[in-house]
C-alpha cells in the first residue's frame, strides 16, 4: 500500500514500530523494491514502561472471563509488546535512509539531529500547541496536528496529561498561529471536502489512516475491514487494547473496564487475548483502530483514492 500511494503521487508510509530489526529492514527494502519514489517510515516513541504488578495483576483478572469464554487463561505476566525504540533503530534509519521518518508519541531523545544530518525529512505528531512547540524546539521539520477525530494511537507525548481533545481544524488553526513548520492535518479526513478544508485551515498537507483501510492492497483484518463497511459502530478513544489512548470502532475488547497498565505492557494482553478469541471464531477482540470519518471509508484501491484526493 505505502508503494501504491507514493507512485500515485502520495507519500506511502510504513509503521515499524511493531517490527524488529530484520523485520523492519526486510519491509523497507520491499517498498523500496515497488518504488523508487519517496516513502515515510513511522516510529512509535513511547517511554519505557515501569512495571507495575498490581496493575497488571488486576487487569489480568479483569480479562480473565474473557480469556475463559474462550477455553484458554490469561498469561500469568507481561511484558512489553514491542521494546522502546533505541540506537539499533536509529542505525538502521541512518543506514536506510528513508526519505522521511515520522515520530509518534513523542521525541526520542538523540533521534532528530542525526536523522535530519543524514538528509531525512523528520516529522513528529502533537496533539496541542504545547507538543507542536517542543517538536518545533527539537528541529523537525514537520508537524502532523492529529486531532481527537484521528483512528488509531493517539500521539499525545504523555498518555498521563489531561488530554485538550482538540479537533483536527481547530489544532491546525491554532498551531498556524503560533508554528512556524509546515502542518500536516491528521483526523477525519476521508475525501476531497476534508483535504480542502484542511489545506483552507492552514495545513501544507493531510495524512489519512481510516480511508485506507480498506483497500484491497490493506493488511488489515477481514474482519475489522468488514465492521468497518457494514454499518460501523461508532468508535471509541480506549486505552485497554493497547494501554494508550487509542480511537477503534467500538467491538467485544472497547466494552472491558477497568485500569490497563501502561504501554505497551498492556498490548501484550490485548494481543493474547485477540488471539484467543479469534482461534474461537470470535473477531471481536481485534484491535479496530478507525477515526470519526468510519462511515465514510470506501474500498478503492490505494492508487484510485490517492489520485482523487491528490487531485
Ligand atoms: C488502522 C490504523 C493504524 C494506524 N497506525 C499508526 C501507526 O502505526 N503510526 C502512527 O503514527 N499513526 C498510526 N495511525 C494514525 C494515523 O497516523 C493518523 O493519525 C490517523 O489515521 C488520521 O486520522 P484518520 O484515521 O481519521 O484518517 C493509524 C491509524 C489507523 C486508522
Amino acid at each position: 500500500m505505502a508503494a501504491a500511494v507514493s507512485q500515485a503521487g502520495g507519500l506511502g508510509g510504513i509503521a515499524i514500530g511493531h517490527l524488529d530489526l530484520v523485520q523492519a529492514r526486510a519491509v523497507i527494502e520491499t517498498v523500496r523494491k515497488l518504488t523508487d519514489r519517496p516513502f515515510n517510515v513511522n516510529l512509535f516513541c513511547h517511554q519505557t514502561p515501569s512495571p507495575q504488578p498490581a496493575v497488571e495483576a488486576a487487569w489480568l483478572e479483569s480479562l480473565r472471563p474473557h480469556f475463559v469464554r474462550y477455553a484458554t487463561f490469561p498469561p500469568k505476566f507481561l511484558e512489553p509488546a514491542y521494546p522502546t525504540p533505541g540506537q539499533e533503530v536509529l542505525q538502521l534509519l541512518l543506514e536506510m535512509k528513508p526519505a522521511v521518518v515520522s515520530l509518534h508519541f513523542g521525541l526520542p531523545e538523540g533521534f532528530v539531529a542525526p536523522l535530519r544530518a543524514a538528509g531525512i525529512y523528520v516529522v513528529a505528531s502533537a496533539t496541542n500547541l504545547h507538543e507542536a512547540l517542543l517538536c518545533q524546539q527539537a528541529g523537525v521539520e514537520a508537524i502532523v496536528a492529529q486531532g481527537m477525530e484521528a483512528g488509531g494511537h493517539r500521539g499525545c507525548f504523555d498518555p498521563a496529561a489531561e488530554d485538550e481533545q482538540l479537533s483536527t481544524l481547530v489544532l491546525v488553526q491554532l498551531l498556524k498561529n503560533r508554528i512556524d513548520l509546515p502542518l500536516i492535518a491528521a483526523g477525519g479526513i476521508m475525501h476531497a471536502a476534508g483535504v480542502r478544508a484542511a489545506l483552507q485551515a492552514g495545513a501544507s498537507a493531510c495524512q489519512l489512516g481510516t480511508a485506507y483501510i480498506a483497500c484491497p492492497e490493506s493488511s488489515a483484518e477481514p474482519a475489522h475491514i468488514q465492521s468497518l463497511l457494514q454499518h460501523p459502530p461508532p468508535t471509541v478513544m480506549t486505552r485497554a487494547i493497547s494501554g494508550r489512548p487509542a480511537r477503534c470502532l467500538a467491538n467485544l475488547f472497547t466494552a472491558i473496564e477497568g485500569q490497563p497498565p501502561d504501554y505497551p505492557i498492556a498490548y501484550s494482553a490485548g494481543k493474547a487475548l485477540h488471539a484467543a478469541a479469534r482461534a474461537a471464531g470470535e473477531f471481536g477482540y481485534g484491535a479496530h483502530w478507525a477515526g470519526q470519518g468510519a462511515p465514510l471509508a470506501r474500498s478503492l484501491p490505494a492508487a484510485e483514492l490517492t489520485q482523487e484526493l491528490c487531485r
